[in-house]
């Protein structure tokens, strides 16, 4: 292999690396996220009424979504909602709208 062909083939082997992480990740988060939706709001704008999670904080929106899991007694809504997801699923969910502005 010429060293020009190695530059290349390293080049991408880098960006198969660094980029599709991420893109799974945002991806995998948005479909998750796009379960809640229905109540707070398409990309979790809502516009009144239940809380808006576009923009919220990761560290928040994963503190709250386990302190919801935790509360006992309760099956309400949200109990049931953050029950529902892996650690892993829960922080693909609080990436996903914490970048959406
Ligand atoms: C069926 C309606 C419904 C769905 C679907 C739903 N939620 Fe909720 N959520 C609520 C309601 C109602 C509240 C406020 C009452 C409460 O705290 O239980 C709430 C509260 C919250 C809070 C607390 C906000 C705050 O500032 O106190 C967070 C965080 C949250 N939801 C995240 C989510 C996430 C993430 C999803 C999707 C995985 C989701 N919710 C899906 C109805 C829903």
């Amino acid at each position: 292999m010429k060293p020009r062909h190695f530059t290349y083939v390293l080049a991408l082997l880098g960006a198969c690396v660094l980029f599709p992480v991420q893109a799974v990740r945002a991806e995998s988060g948005r479909l998750l996220a796009s379960n809640c939706f229905q109540c707070h709001g398409t990309e979790g704008r809502s516009q009144g009424g239940i809380d808006r999670l576009a923009g919220m904080g990761a560290n928040k929106l994963i503190g709250e979504m386990k302190e919801m899991r935790a509360k006992t007694p309760g099956n309400d809504m949200m109990k049931v909602h953050a029950r529902a997801y892996t650690d892993a699923q829960l922080n693909d969910i609080a990436a996903y709208f914490a970048n959406v502005r």
